[in-house]
């Protein structure tokens, strides 16, 4: 697995935002540059993405929003400009993530820094927090305390706490390098009273019963995981993505684990692999009978994605 040279937001030398505008004259246009990195971005295998990646990462660079450079595409750049850019190009080229190679990624309408200790977050992990919000609503104004199992980055604890004031966190991992990326995106978004961090393997750790728990594990199966996409398989942890040969080594450790550390009514909600929900339902009735209210959602390209149940 590749790792930047530099935690979050990486220095101008590696590719990272030097917030500097182009100078007047000089070197070539930023409109040319722009499509010129399209066209490599495209031939080394990423066509879909390619426009976008190449003005993502020049207006990183340049520390400006990406309509910045539709308005100005005559601007020339430098040669140190052109020399940093190039080399964020032959990264991107080698399949490194954009969100790594800027160092963040919007979730949930928050701005996180990422890096490869942690999983980038997922448009589809959205809809697990939507299910959470929807509970600590309805149950407000009374106190909520939630599990978030697998926290990586922060990204569902820190859009739970930002949105529903009546809910207390805990956001659980077993990699002290993922649990250092969310103190990070904790103090960023100054949610420290609301969201503590603890090392721990699934809930064995949790310090207080849950009224929520919620978590994103990982769910690629073992055979499925040398086939994934480059981006991910040679960039993201592994320990992020594979549970197993079903893919569901962690998701029943936890369901193990539950009647320990919820309280009665506790709400849980996991997100789950696109083929995963029979199973799911299965493990959740064979080692969970007293389970209730059991649904099954779809993702927005209609795979099974997330999962609710009350103990
Ligand atoms: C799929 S990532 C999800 C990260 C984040 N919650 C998100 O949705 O973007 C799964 C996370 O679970 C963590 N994890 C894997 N095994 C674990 C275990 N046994 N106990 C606690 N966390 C674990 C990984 O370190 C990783 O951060």
């Amino acid at each position: 697995m590749k790792r930047p040279s530099a935690p979050f937001f990486a220095p101008a030398e590696q590719g990272g935002a030097t917030g500097q505008l182009p100078p007047e004259g000089g070197g070539e246009r930023v409109g040319e540059r722009v499509a010129a990195a399209q066209r490599q971005i495209a031939a080394a295998g990423s066509p879909a993405t390619a426009r976008l990646d190449a003005q993502v990462l020049l207006a990183h660079l340049l520390g400006v929003e990406r309509s910045w450079l539709f308005a100005c595409p005559e601007l020339r750049l430098s040669p140190e400009q052109i020399a940093q850019y190039s080399a964020l190009i032959a990264r991107r080229c080698r399949h490194e993530p954009v969100a790594y190679l800027t160092g963040h990624r919007e979730f949930y309408g928050l701005t996180l820094a990422v890096d490869s200790r942690v999983l980038i977050p997922r448009p589809e992990t959205e809809l697990l927090v939507e299910q959470v919000l929807q509970a600590a609503t309805q149950a407000a104004p009374r106190s909520l305390t939630v599990a978030d199992v697998g926290t990586g980055s922060g990204a569902i604890a820190v859009a739970v706490a930002a949105h529903a004031p009546n809910t207390f966190l805990y956001a659980l991992d077993n990699s002290c390098e993922a649990l250092a990326v969310a103190r990070h995106n904790v103090a960023q978004l100054q949610l420290e009273a609301r969201v503590r961090l603890v090392a721990s393997d699934l809930l064995a750790s949790l310090p207080d019963p849950a009224d929520i728990v919620v978590a994103n594990l990982p769910y690629v199966t073992s055979t499925d995981y040398p086939q994934l996409d480059r981006d991910v398989r040679d960039y993201e942890p592994p320990q992020a993505l594979v549970a197993g040969p079903a893919g569901l080594d962690l998701i029943e450790r936890l369901l193990a684990q539950l009647p320990a550390h919820c309280r009665a009514g506790c709400l849980v909600a996991l997100e789950i692999g696109y083929n995963q929900g029979n199973a799911v339902q299965a493990l959740v009735q064979s080692s969970l009978p007293g389970a209730t209210q059991f649904v099954l959602r779809q993702d927005y390209q209609g795979h099974d994605r997330i999962v609710t149940f009350r103990l």
